[in-house]
């Protein structure tokens, strides 16, 4: 893959984009009426701060600000697939790209549930010494694996236990916009290949790239997408009318692998 492992922090290169995406969960977290709770978002901006790192350039906060209604979405959205998994049977739940996604502390799983978090080792670093820091406990058994996605993922996730006879849900989520658009199609044939019948998974879909839902189907999973307008629109975001810049051109996927 072309996005490969220099090594950045959390607090730097494509490792801060997960603190743009988590300013956007705290200011959920204490809005009137929030879609989902996100106590850790706070946490993590305060020990980012403490480390020297400030808000992006006003510039760049306009742009967060513009697409709140649709990040407060996306997290729901993605709450509610790992939920529908769980009553589903599925226990083994894979994170590409994790960033500081704290749904293993805040989701009611289920038990046996095993949650595998895959990005940076700096990034999932900087996370678990946070969350140790403020004595949070995930609701199931974590495993981190830091490991870039441009290497042997597949491989250190075996290694930390991953069983591809059983089936997983996995979650794609501000994964795909920010790889190289060639990478798509290896990062899903790495999945496909790790998932048993009866996987399944949740993509964040941007315009550009390769057709998804074509690419899915034609590998034996079935499809459901939903158009962000239409997801945000059901959330009581809006939507439709809002301007293009607060709806960004992507589609949520939720797949089941059906052979
Ligand atoms: C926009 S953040 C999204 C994080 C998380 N999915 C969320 O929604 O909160 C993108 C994350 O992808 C990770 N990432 C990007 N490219 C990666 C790669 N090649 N290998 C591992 N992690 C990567 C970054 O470190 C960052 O944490």
């Amino acid at each position: 893959m072309a996005i490969t492992d220099d090594g950045w922090d959390v607090t730097e290169s494509v490792g801060a984009t997960a603190l743009g995406v988590v300013w956007s969960r705290a200011q959920e977290n204490v809005s009137q009426c929030p879609l989902f709770t996100d106590p850790y978002a706070q946490m993590f901006l305060d020990a980012a701060a403490a480390r020297g790192w400030q808000l992006p350039p006003a510039d760049m906060m306009e742009q967060i600000r513009s697409i709140a209604g649709y990040a407060a979405s996306r997290t729901k959205w993605f709450d509610e697939f790992f939920i529908a998994a769980g009553a589903n049977g599925i226990e083994q739940v894979v994170i590409l790209a994790a960033g500081l996604d704290a749904r293993a502390w805040r989701l009611p799983w289920v038990d046996e549930t095993v949650i595998y978090e895959i990005d940076q080792p700096n990034v999932l670093a900087f996370k678990a010494e946070t969350l140790r820091d403020n004595d949070a406990r995930p609701g199931a058994r974590y495993v981190q694996v830091a490991v870039d996605l441009g290497q042997d993922w597949p491989k250190a996730l075996r290694d930390a236990g991953f069983d591809d006879t059983e089936p997983a849900a996995w979650a794609l989520e501000g994964v795909l916009a920010h790889l190289p658009v060639d990478d798509h199609a290896l990062l899903l044939e790495r999945i496909q290949e790790l998932s048993a019948d009866s996987s399944r998974i949740a993509i964040e879909s941007p315009e550009a790239g390769i057709d998804v839902v074509d690419w899915l189907t034609e590998r034996g999973w079935e499809v459901a997408p939903t158009t962000a307008a239409d997801l945000m629109d059901r959330y009581g975001r809006c939507g439709p009318d809002e301007s293009d810049a607060a709806v960004p051109r992507a589609e949520f996927l939720d797949a089941r692998r059906i052979c």
